[in-house]
Parts: C-alpha cells; sequence; structure tokens
C-alpha cells in the first residue's frame, strides 16, 4: 500500500519568509492518480519537491501510510521539469544507476534488458543509450527520465509536467502509455501528476486538484469514478468532459480575479 498523507503543511525556501503552501491537507488513497492544476508560480513543483523528500516542510508533516517522509526514496520515482539526469553520465547509465539501486540481486545484463525495454516503450532507439544529455533534445531527455522513473517500477509516481516538451503525438502516445501503465497493474501505483494543461488533467486524472496561490492551497478536489472516465476520443464531445473542462478553468481564473483584485485595491 502507499497512500499518502498531508497534514497540515506549510512551507517556505529558506532564503525567505515568504509562505509557498499553506495549511495544506490532503489524503491521497493508494491507487489513485491525482492530477495538481494551477497557475504558474502558485507551487505544484515546491508541493512534489516536498513529497519527493527534496525539501522539507517548514510546519506540519507529510507521509507515506505511516512513514514520515524524510528524504528521497525509491518508493518514489520522480520526473522533474529538468528531467533530473546526471549530465555527465550516458543515458543508458543514467537508467542504469537507478535499476543498480532498486533491483540490487539482478546482474548487469538482466538490468541492461529493462533498461533497452522501458527505453523502447517511450519511443527512444538504442543508439540513444551511449548518448549522453547534453546531445539528445529536450523531448528525448524527457524520455529518459520517464523511462527511468518507469523502469524502477515504484509504487509511487511523482510527475512534474513531464510531457511539455514533447510535440502533440509523442505526448499523446506517453500519456497512453503511462495510463496503461498504471491501470493493468492489479497494484496501482499512486501517482502525483503536475500539469498546467486542464485537458491532459481530465484524460489522466481519477482525482484533480486546483491550487491557489499566494500562499498556495488546495482550492478545488474531485474525483472522478472509473466508469466515468473520459477518453481521448469524447473529450470534447462529452457533456460531463466539458462541463468538467469549464469548471477547472472557472476555479484556477476566480483564483486569478481574487489576485488581480487584490492587486488594484
Ligand atoms: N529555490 C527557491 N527559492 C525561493 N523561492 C522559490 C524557489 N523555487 C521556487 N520558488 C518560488 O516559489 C513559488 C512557487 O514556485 P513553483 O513551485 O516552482 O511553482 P509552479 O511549479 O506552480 O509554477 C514561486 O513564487 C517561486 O518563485
Ligand atoms: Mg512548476
Amino acid at each position: 500500500m502507499s497512500s499518502i498523507y498531508i497534514n497540515n503543511v506549510s512551507f517556505a525556501y529558506k532564503n525567505s519568509d515568504k509562505l509557498i503552501l499553506k495549511d495544506i491537507n490532503l489524503e491521497v488513497e493508494s491507487g489513485e492518480f491525482v492530477c495538481i492544476l494551477g497557475q504558474s508560480g502558485c507551487g505544484k513543483s515546491t508541493l512534489l519537491r516536498l513529497l519527493a523528500g527534496l525539501e522539507g516542510a517548514t510546519t506540519g508533516e507529510m507521509l507515506i501510510d505511516t512513514k514520515k517522509i524524510v528524504s528521497a526514496s525509491l518508493d518514489r520515482g520522480v520526473v522533474f521539469q529538468d528531467y533530473g539526469l546526471f549530465p555527465w553520465m550516458s543515458a543508458g547509465a543514467n537508467i542504469m544507476l537507478a535499476l543498480t539501486q532498486s533491483f540490487p540481486d539482478k546482474n548487469k545484463k538482466e538490468l541492461k534488458e529493462i533498461a533497452y525495454k522501458f527505453m523502447e516503450l517511450v519511443g527512444l532507439d538504442k543508439s540513444v543509450y551511449k548518448k549522453l544529455p547534453k546531445e539528445l533534445s529536450g523531448g528525448m531527455k524527457q524520455r529518459c527520465a520517464i523511462a527511468q522513473a518507469f523502469s524502477i517500477n515504484p509504487p509511487i509516481l511523482l510527475m512534474d509536467e513531464p510531457f511539455g516538451a514533447l510535440d502533440a503525438v509523442t505526448r499523446a502516445k506517453l500519456q497512453d502509455l503511462l495510463l496503461e501503465l498504471w491501470s493493468q497493474e492489479e497494484q496501482k501505483k499512486t501517482v502525483f501528476f503536475v500539469t498546467h494543461d486542464v485537458d491532459e488533467a481530465i484524460l489522466l486524472g481519477n482525482r484533480i486538484i486546483v491550487l491557489g496561490q499566494s500562499p498556495s492551497n488546495i482550492i478545488y478536489d474531485c474525483k472522478i469514478k472509473e466508469e466515468d472516465r473520459i477518453s481521448r476520443e469524447n473529450q470534447f464531445d462529452n457533456i460531463d468532459a466539458l462541463k468538467l473542462r469549464n469548471t477547472l478553468i472557472q476555479q484556477i481564473n476566480k483564483d486569478v480575479v481574487i489576485r488581480i483584485e487584490k492587486f488594484t485595491e
């Protein structure tokens, strides 16, 4: 099981006393696919960094089941906006490093097979294995990071706008792959997926959360039943999908309107 509990979490970066997150309370059941929406700068990445254990909460606590999050751990695969690959290691070596840590009992040949399998799944050619991150395009680096996170098969996936730098077709393919990997497993992964794209959130999430800002907290939270899941085919003509889309856009914009009013007062 891998439920996540965020209890009264507030957060300010160490070099500043401005609260970025304020009084966040959230309970995520094991296997939920949570999409986080919100304006740029509202604290989505910050929240994910806390869940990854890269930052500690200023007040409050975060738990996975009963264990407090205190540092990064192999039970959480991360795909961040800046790809997270070590620049001095080849793409393949980056993936192998994560695999070696996750599967200490497997030999190098077995691990290499896993690495190639996931590189192929995300649409990367074998020749990419030996290339350094600086020799790859943004989209390719992003796919490497995704292959790395998927290959270690963690119970929790933390993804920060992972498909942002991709062209529309690759993006759609990887969205489908992510959903497939998530839904086919008996013990579903708990996924935290940050996006600023309302349509992507509707397509992927079975729970969608909107963060407001200054300081950020949860201003909207809805669950989508599995039987009501919206497919790529009916996303733009299903009335429920369109209603949800409108609600989410209103929620995101409501926060902007309030902030503009405060700004002009
Ligand atoms: N390392 C940092 N030090 C200080 N402030 C930061 C740091 N990283 C981000 N911030 C600030 O925290 C706020 C939230 O940023 P971020 O979490 O990146 O937002 P989002 O991902 O929603 O765009 C922004 O105001 C940003 O300027
Ligand atoms: Mg961000």
